[in-house]
């Protein structure tokens, strides 16, 4: 059986699809929830939160990470630096961070490219940004429709994490487990976020040739 993630205040910076997508992921597993906006009032937001939000709290990126213990970064990858700045950074020290981002570059069309890539990555930027929070790389190789209860017609892909912070991974892995995931495996240090940014990369360029999105990555041991 797997550990079960204690009763947890989680702020979730992103009211994009994959912010959305893990509050209610969060709040159905019995966590309180904050989702962070620049604009909180926003009528789209609002709307969701009297739906399938029901439950969850809004604020704005500082509220949210002041007032949790456990905080998600789903925003724009080339709004990170902007968005932890408007958190304020304090708000971060000591606590995991999942980095749930992808620093995509579309401006040369489909497929984007990473807007970082080689001896560098967005969880790296992130991490340095944060030295005092425990960033964990999770969720980023994966649609966002598969990241609670991940169901395949050909069995369960595995979800890749990395990250500094052993304690950290293993908080991260709890919850994945409690999301419904089997097959976590940790690649080592937050620099993997190199390869599971560039995993991403890989997953859109099989979307559009199969013209299809329900495709995940799955480990085979021989
Ligand atoms: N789509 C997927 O299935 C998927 C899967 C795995 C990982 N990811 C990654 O997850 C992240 C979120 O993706 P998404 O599709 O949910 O939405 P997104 O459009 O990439 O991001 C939306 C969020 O980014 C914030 N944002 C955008 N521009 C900003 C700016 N200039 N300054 C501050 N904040 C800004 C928005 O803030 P407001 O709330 O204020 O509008 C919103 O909360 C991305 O890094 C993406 O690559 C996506």
């Amino acid at each position: 059986m797997a550990n079960r993630l204690a009763e947890t205040r989680v702020g979730v910076l992103g009211t994009g699809v994959v912010g959305r997508r893990l509050a209610a992921g969060f709040r159905g597993r019995g966590h309180e929830v904050t989702i962070g906006s620049r604009d909180p009032e926003k009528s789209e937001l609002r709307e969701w939160l009297s739906a399938e939000g029901a439950g969850i709290q809004s604020g704005t990126f500082a509220e949210a990470a002041a007032g949790c213990e456990l905080l998600v970064l789903a925003v724009l990858g080339g709004a990170a630096e902007q968005v932890i700045t408007d958190a304020g950074r304090e708000s971060f020290a000591g606590k995991v961070v999942i980095d749930a981002m992808n620093p995509l570059d579309f401006s040369g069309g489909f497929p984007p490219k990473l807007s970082i890539s080689g001896e560098d990555s967005l969880g790296e930027r992130v991490q340095r940004a944060l030295p005092d929070a425990k960033i964990v790389k999770a969720f980023n190789i994966i649609g966002n429709s598969y990241f609670v209860d991940p169901s395949f017609s050909d069995g369960q892909p595995t979800m890749l994490i990395a990250g500094n912070d052993a304690d950290a991974k293993r908080t991260v892995t709890d919850l994945l487990a409690d999301f419904g995931w089997s097959d976590i495996i940790d690649i080592g240090g937050i620099e993997g976020s190199r390869e599971l940014e560039a995993i991403c990369i890989a997953w859109v360029k099989i979307g559009g040739v199969r013209d299809a999105w329900d495709h995940g990555f799955r480990l085979l041991v021989g």
